[in-house]
C-alpha cells in the first residue's frame, strides 16, 4: 500500500517574529514549486503570522503545493470567548489545515478527546481539515499500553464522518532527537489503520496517517520507506528552510 499524496506539515509552534517569518515563508514558498507533484506542503505559523504568510503563498503563486495551516482552534464560531480564535476566523484569512490534539495543548491546556472532537467538529464545519494528534508517553510504552492508550485517542478524538488526517507523534519523540526504529513505526502505522478502520466502520478509508517527532532531514527517507504512511508533521526542523524541503524531497 502506497499512499499518495504525501503530506509534509511544519508545525512552527510559538516561534516566528514577522522578519523570520518573511524570510523562512518565501522560502519554503519558493521551493515548494519544484516538488513533485504527489508531495504537499504545509506551513502552520503562530496565529499572529497567519495572514502574512497567507499573502506570502499568494504572491509567490504556491497553489495546492504549499498551503496554509493553524496550530488549534476554538470550538464556537464566533462568541465571548475572549482571547480565543475560531475555526472561520482561520479560513477567512486562507488556512485549510488545523492542528488539533498536539500533545503540548493536551498536557499543557488540559486538553481532553471530548474537547478535541468538539474542535474537530468546529473545523469541520468551516471547511478545514483537522490534523488531529495523538501519542503515547514512554512510560506508557514501557507498560506496554501505547496500543490501548491511541486506541482510546482515536475513538475519544474523532468524529465519526471524520475525514481529516491523524498525525501518530509520540511524546517521547518530539524534541528528543529520539525516533521510533522503521520496524517499530511500521507497525504502529499498521495498528493505527486498523484501529480508524473500526473508528470509522470503513474499509477503505481515506484518512492519511502521518509521523511526527523528531523528523529531520537525516532519517526522513527511512521514515518514508514505509508505505502505510501518509506523511509527516515536523517541529523544529520546520524553522529551517532547508532542511524543512529536504525532508520534503525525501517523500
Ligand atoms: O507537531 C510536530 C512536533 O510535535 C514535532 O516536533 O521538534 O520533534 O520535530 P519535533
Amino acid at each position: 500500500m502506497d499512499v499518495s499524496p504525501k503530506l509534509v506539515i511544519g508545525n512552527w509552534k510559538m516561534n516566528g517574529l514577522r522578519e523570520q517569518t518573511v524570510q523562512l515563508a518565501t522560502a519554503v514558498a519558493e521551493g515548494a514549486c519544484s516538488l513533485p507533484d504527489d508531495v504537499k506542503l504545509v506551513i502552520c505559523p503562530p496565529f499572529t503570522q497567519l495572514e502574512r504568510v497567507s499573502d506570502i503563498l499568494e504572491t509567490v503563486g504556491t497553489d495546492s503545493k504549499l498551503q496554509l495551516g493553524a496550530q488549534d482552534c476554538h470550538t464556537a464560531s464566533s462568541g465571548a470567548h475572549t482571547g480565543e480564535i475560531s475555526a472561520d476566523m482561520l479560513a477567512d484569512v486562507g488556512v485549510k489545515y488545523v492542528l488539533l490534539g498536539h500533545s503540548e495543548r493536551r498536557q499543557n491546556c488540559g486538553e481532553t478527546d471530548a474537547l478535541i472532537r468538539r474542535k474537530v467538529q468546529a473545523a469541520e464545519a468551516a471547511g478545514l481539515v483537522p490534523v488531529v494528534c495523538i501519542g503515547e508517553t514512554m512510560a506508557e510504552r514501557q507498560d506496554g499500553r501505547a496500543a490501548t492508550v491511541l486506541a482510546s485517542q482515536i475513538d475519544g478524538s474523532l468524529t465519526d464522518s471524520f475525514n481529516g488526517v491523524l498525525a501518530y507523534e509520540p511524546i517521547w519523540a518530539i524534541g528528543s532527537g529520539v525516533t521510533p526504529s522503521r520496524d517499530e513505526l511500521e507497525r504502529t502505522l499498521f495498528l493505527l489503520r486498523g484501529l480508524l478502520q473500526s473508528r470509522l466502520k470503513m474499509d477503505d478509508i481515506r484518512v492519511p496517517i502521518l509521523y511526527g517527532g523528531s523528523v529531520t532531514p537525516a532519517q526522513a527517507p527511512t521514515i518514508f520507506s514505509i508505505g502505510v504512511l501518509g506523511g509527516v508533521l515536523v517541529g523544529s526542523a520546520s524553522l529551517d528552510a532547508k532542511s524543512f524541503l529536504r525532508i520534503a524531497e525525501a517523500a
